[in-house]
């Protein structure tokens, strides 16, 4: 476990002192980091940064998420200057341009937002004195890889615009760790799971607001290919465990995947462990489709290895219940849902439409 400066800080759980800054924290994985950090270093200073483009894309109508911070930056993370980052000791960089849709439709601002961007806000960070880095990676960085469970050291064939800045930012991380910057490139598992600012279009999300919107659950592949999942509050632990690891915990660079074995599901078996949950619902599978070559199975033993302590606890059927539960709490009906708000790739295109953002994905008139 790792000292942190202790000047106007305050002790969390483990009696460290520190100051945290969580990039991305307005999306849907950030509410469950807050949490999580929040609730294991009550007394730390948690600061948040998020250019805001799902501020609005709320499912909840009680506390915002904000809240439980101590600083909120509006800011584009093209754009972070040095000084925000003196003080702070840890860095949870989630912001970026995050699926598949939004990178194929907004490529190079793909690039320019999750991998220069990223670097340059880690160059920044070791030169401004922060200690400890945490990068969001992807499995989807293995690309089609169904055969065996994927290592960390298998190759990786990153088949998107999304996965390829998810590789090249890693790679470029590695030099930068050493000389007192930890960095962990922590390759997650497609999430799952309730969120204050909940995605659909996430695949198990997508099948429990189909059976719960419809009782239809419309599988968009053949249904064979393999996905790994992992819960957000899962994902928020292995953030915590990337804050407190010493460098004896997998060295001053680790790149480690996110998940747990019991968790590499195919498509069709999700669709059908929800249908186990919500009753009546009808699955359709489209036999016709093209192969969906994103298919990957992901070996977890490394992580299991190097965090006995921060594995994940959250099973699917929870998973799905809490889904199912939050669902009907907000009154969800909208059968036309992947057409909606919770569609990351609809909220940009709409406010692209709207003339509110540039083609860049910059505020108009900020
Ligand atoms: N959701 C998943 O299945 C999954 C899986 C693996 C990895 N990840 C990674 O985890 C991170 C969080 O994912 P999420 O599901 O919460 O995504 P999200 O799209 O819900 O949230 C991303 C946040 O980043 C912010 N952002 C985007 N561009 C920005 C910029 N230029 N400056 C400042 N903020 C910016 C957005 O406003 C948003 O609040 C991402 O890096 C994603 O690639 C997610």
């Amino acid at each position: 476990m790792k000292n942190f400066g202790t000047q106007g800080k305050h002790p969390g759980r483990f009696g460290e002192i520190m100051k945290i800054l969580i990039t991305g924290n307005m999306g849907y994985v950030g509410p469950a980091v807050v949490r999580e950090l929040r609730a294991s270093y009550p007394e730390a200073t948690i600061v948040g940064l998020d250019i805001g483009y799902f501020a609005h894309c709320l499912c909840t109508d009680h506390i915002l998420p904000e809240c439980k911070v101590d600083l909120q930056y509006f800011v584009d993370v093209r754009q972070i200057k040095k000084e925000m980052l003196v003080g702070v000791d840890a860095i949870v960089h989630l912001a970026a341009i995050s699926n598949d849709p939004m990178g194929n439709r907004f490529e190079e601002v793909t690039m320019d937002v999750n991998h220069r961007a990223s670097v340059q806000l880690a160059k920044k960070a070791k030169e401004a004195g922060v200690k400890t880095f945490i990068f969001a990676a992807s499995c989807s960085m293995y690309g089609a890889a169904q055969d065996i469970p994927r290592t960390e050291k298998a190759p990786l064939n990153p088949l998107t615009a999304y996965a390829k800045s998810k590789v090249f930012t890693e790679r470029d991380l590695e030099p930068l760790a050493g000389a007192g910057f930890k960095v962990t490139s922590l390759r997650f598992s497609t999430a799952c799971g309730i969120s204050d600012r909940l995605r659909l279009d996430l695949v198990l999300n997508d099948f429990v607001a189909g059976a719960v919107a419809s009782k239809r659950i419309t599988i968009l592949s053949d249904g064979t290919p393999w996905r790994p999942l992992v819960n957000t509050k899962d994902m928020a632990r292995a953030i915590e465990w990337s804050i407190i690891r010493d460098k004896n915990d997998g060295g001053d660079f680790l790149a480690v995947n996110i998940g747990s074995d019991e968790w590499n599901y195919q498509v069709k078996d999700l669709a059908e462990a929800v249908a186990r949950v919500v009753p009546d619902v009808d699955v359709s599978i489209n036999k016709d489709a093209q192969p969906d070559k994103r298919s990957y199975r992901v070996s977890f033993d490394l992580f299991r290895r190097l965090a006995p302590e921060h594995q994940p606890v959250v099973d699917l059927t929870r998973t799905i219940c809490e889904l199912k539960d939050g669902l009907e709490a907000m009154g969800f009906s909208d059968v036309n849902f992947r057409n909606s708000k919770y569609i990351r790739l609809k909220v940009l295109a709409d406010l692209r439409d709207r003339a509110l953002l540039t083609e860049k994905l910059e505020w108009i008139d900020r």
